[in-house]
């Protein structure tokens, strides 16, 4: 009780600096990176990294073909004090010049998650200062702003490893959900069909580099939800047709070939889908702007198909540099930072959350997936 009480009046602190410069720290472990990064936001809502560093834990999965969630909270324990400690002295700032400290809450993989929460807590606790409880895809739909300060309002298409929405994009805390996938998530379909052509762990960036060398004419992929009057995306059908033609693959042209239809075919989907938000939105909203964020959005042919889905529809396009579209903390940083010039900072017995959907009232009125246990998914 005492804690939430002090937690309180620090939530006034942070209010009545309106437009003074926030530094915040932020930490990310809900997957299988231990990151941390701290970043200051200045009064005109732009954006400095001052350190971003970024544990990788691929080496400790490789063998497993996947994230192994025990291996991974066990790393994220041994690792967070270090990375953390490092992002306070590449920033060359003492826990005294920080204003508040962000950690990511959800959704992911929750023991991951705990770590890097209770870690926060624990700093915030020992320092004095709000904390701040991120959700993980905020800190995607937010990421664009490292590179530079991009207005809100944006339509986002966030595309990562679990996610592939479409969101409006109003600030932190306020997004709506235009589109979401109905079951696979792009980044999904990369790692398993890499898997299934024997490429490595992640996926996605060996079968784009794979694909440079390919061409996919020859093979017919299924095209999901074509004709569909929404924004929803399928990306599992393709995921069994491409596994089952990548196990019939002869020799290294062959799956050169099959990679790049791959990709050309999930870029396809990527931009049918969200050339059908920007005719919603741009009916709108005046100010035409789309951002694509995730982990996929590293990919270079997604990038283009989309920059130029966005041109044919008169929108300004922008993607996060590219060390800011896998994980990373820099925008753990950046959306708590957000959050604390709103005045929304969190109890110190914040929970963390498996899931946690950006636009939790549509995910709760319309889910693509069917709310389980723990709660509505995407
Ligand atoms: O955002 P992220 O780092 O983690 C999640 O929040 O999921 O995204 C990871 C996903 C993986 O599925 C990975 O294969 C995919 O992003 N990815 C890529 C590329 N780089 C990462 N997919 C296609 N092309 C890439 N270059
Ligand atoms: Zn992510």
């Amino acid at each position: 009780m005492m804690m939430a009480a002090d937690y309180s009046s620090e939530k006034g602190r942070a209010t009545e600096a309106a437009d003074a410069d926030l530094v915040v720290l932020g930490l990310e472990t809900s997957c299988d990176e231990t990151a941390a990064s701290v970043v200051r936001l200045t009064g005109d809502g732009a954006a400095t990294v001052l350190s971003s560093i970024v544990h990788s834990q691929i080496d400790d999965h490789a063998a497993f073909g996947g994230v192994v969630p025990e291996i991974a909270a066990r790393s994220h324990v041994e690792m967070i004090d270090g990375v953390a400690r490092r992002a306070m002295a590449e920033a060359g700032l003492d826990y005294g010049q920080l204003d508040g400290v962000a950690a990511t809450a959800g959704p992911g993989l929750v023991g991951g998650v705990m770590v890097g929460l209770s870690y926060g807590k624990a700093v915030a606790l020992a320092r004095d200062l709000p904390l701040i409880a991120v959700n993980h895809l905020e800190g995607h739909a937010v990421s664009a702003r490292l590179g530079e300060p991009v207005a809100y309002p944006f339509l986002l298409l966030l595309v990562s490893g679990g996610h592939c929405q479409l969101l409006e994009v109003r600030g932190v805390g306020d997004m709506t959900r235009l589109g979401t996938t109905i079951d696979d998530a792009a980044g999904e379909a990369f790692d398993k069909i890499a898997k299934a052509l024997g490429l490595g762990y992640p996926g996605g960036p060996a079968l784009e580099k794979l694909a440079e060398s390919g061409d996919g004419v020859r093979f017919d992929l299924p095209r999901a939800l074509l004709g569909r009057k929404d924004c929803d995306f399928s990306f599992s059908g393709l995921k069994t047709a491409a596994s089952r033609l990548a196990a019939t693959c002869e020799t290294d042209q062959d799956k050169a070939d099959l990679a790049d239809a791959v990709q050309t075919a999930i870029a396809r989907q990527l931009a049918e889908r969200s050339d059908r938000a920007l005719k919603d939105y741009a009916d709108l909203h005046e100010h035409r702007l789309f951002v694509v964020a995730g982990g996929v959005a590293a990919n270079r042919t997604i990038r283009s198909t989309l920059e130029a889905v966005a041109a044919k529809n008169g929108f300004a396009f922008l993607a996060p540099p590219m060390a800011y579209c896998t994980d990373n903390a820099a925008m753990i940083a950046l959306a708590g930072a957000e959050r604390l010039r709103k005045g929304l900072t969190s109890d110190i017995d914040t929970a963390a959350r498996p899931r946690w959907p950006l636009d939790e009232q549509k995910a709760l009125a319309d889910p693509a997936h069917k709310p389980g246990r723990k709660g509505a998914k995407a």
